[in-house]
């Protein structure tokens, strides 16, 4: 009996693979990294420099794959999909959060933000990292922010005054802010997906838009707008999200050199997006499909005149201690 279980025994042992054969077996961590604008813009560049550092170092431990152009989601369902964990990173507009945290709308109100250096400092002084965490209760846990660039107003006509845009319905996002923005100049507005804007324009069911300069290049809508109108009201800029779960659910080692890797590609995407606006504007001007109009110091402070009523409305959601942050980062110190 005592040798029958030895036998036993052994062949048991010897049939399970040993664990470090199962650790070289098991397969890589599936990061699907799913967005809604072109690859040549500096949303798509940083998922494409995120995927490439990880391949470097982390070969065969995490893979990744990218769906850009809401290939495989789009605005309407890709927070759905990162929370029930078909999709494990996203880095949706900071417009598409007020649903989880409505502080969140900071970001979006008109004339807040000089200009993407005022918000890169707010969103390095602990106020702006605080909200980063602010969203763990819905399994969503922000990463780190990547910019693109001031919006601009297109249409078919110039936006020189809050006047010449009343009237006009502008795509706007899903937000609740940009659409008081635009009732402020008594325009109108409709939410919808990204991917859906060229279409509208051309259809007619929209006539306007608001975009940075890399959105407005890469999906030619300059060959829809005739005309831009450089009002610079506001930031487009992003928040990398994961699901919280599965992001905290990895391995130490692995969690904290993809933290590492994102930090790198925060700072790329950073330092490039501008220079990347810059040329989408310059090549929209050499195409000469659209006009570009640039404002008056006083043109401009009618704009901010006629949108700043918004602050005072969405001062209970956001905290009129937060507003007051985001225009101390106006200054340098
Ligand atoms: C938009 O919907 O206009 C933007 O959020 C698209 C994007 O991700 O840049």
């Amino acid at each position: 009996m005592k040798r029958l279980l030895a036998v036993l025994s052994l062949t048991l042992f010897t049939a399970l693979p040993s664990p470090a054969l199962l650790a070289a077996e098991a397969a890589p961590i599936l990061i699907r990294f799913s967005h809604v604008v072109g690859e040549d813009t500096p949303k798509g560049r940083g998922a494409l420099l995120f995927r490439k550092l990880v391949d470097q170092r982390l070969a065969g431990k995490v893979h990744v794959e990218i769906y850009p152009d809401s290939k495989l989601f789009g605005d309407a369902d890709e927070m759905a999909a990162l929370q029930n964990n078909q999709a494990q990173l996203l880095a949706p507009s900071l417009a598409k959060f007020s649903q989880y945290n409505p502080q969140l709308q900071v970001f979006d109100l008109p004339f807040l933000f000089d200009d993407m250096a005022a918000l890169e400092r707010f969103q390095r002084r602990p106020v702006g990292r605080e909200l980063l965490q602010s969203m763990k209760a819905h399994n969503i846990v922000g990463l780190g922010y990547w910019h693109n660039g001031m919006k601009q107003m297109s249409a078919s006509k110039p936006l020189r005054l809050p006047a010449d845009a009343a009237g006009l319905t502008f795509r706007i996002q899903a937000s609740p802010v940009a659409e008081a923005q635009f009732a402020a100049v008594r325009a109108s507005a409709v939410a919808m997906p990204f991917a859906e804007v060229r279409n509208a324009l051309s259809s007619g069911r929209v006539q306007a838009a608001e975009n940075p300069w890399t959105n407005l290049y890469s999906k030619h809508l300059d060959e829809l707008q005739p005309v831009i109108t450089e009002t610079s009201h506001g930031a487009l800029d992003y928040m990398v999200v994961a699901n919280s779960r599965f992001w905290y659910g990895m391995p130490h080692d692995i969690r904290s050199e993809l933290e590492a890797i994102l930090d790198e590609v925060s700072y790329a995407v950073n330092t490039d997006a501008e220079q990347q606006n810059a040329q989408a504007r310059a090549a929209i001007l050499a195409a000469g499909r659209s006009q570009i109009v640039t404002l008056t110091a006083d043109e401009r402070e009618a704009w901010r005149q006629a949108m700043r009523p918004v602050w005072l409305r969405f001062e209970g959601q956001i905290s009129r201690k937060l507003i007051e942050a985001a225009e101390r980062s106006n200054h340098a110190r």
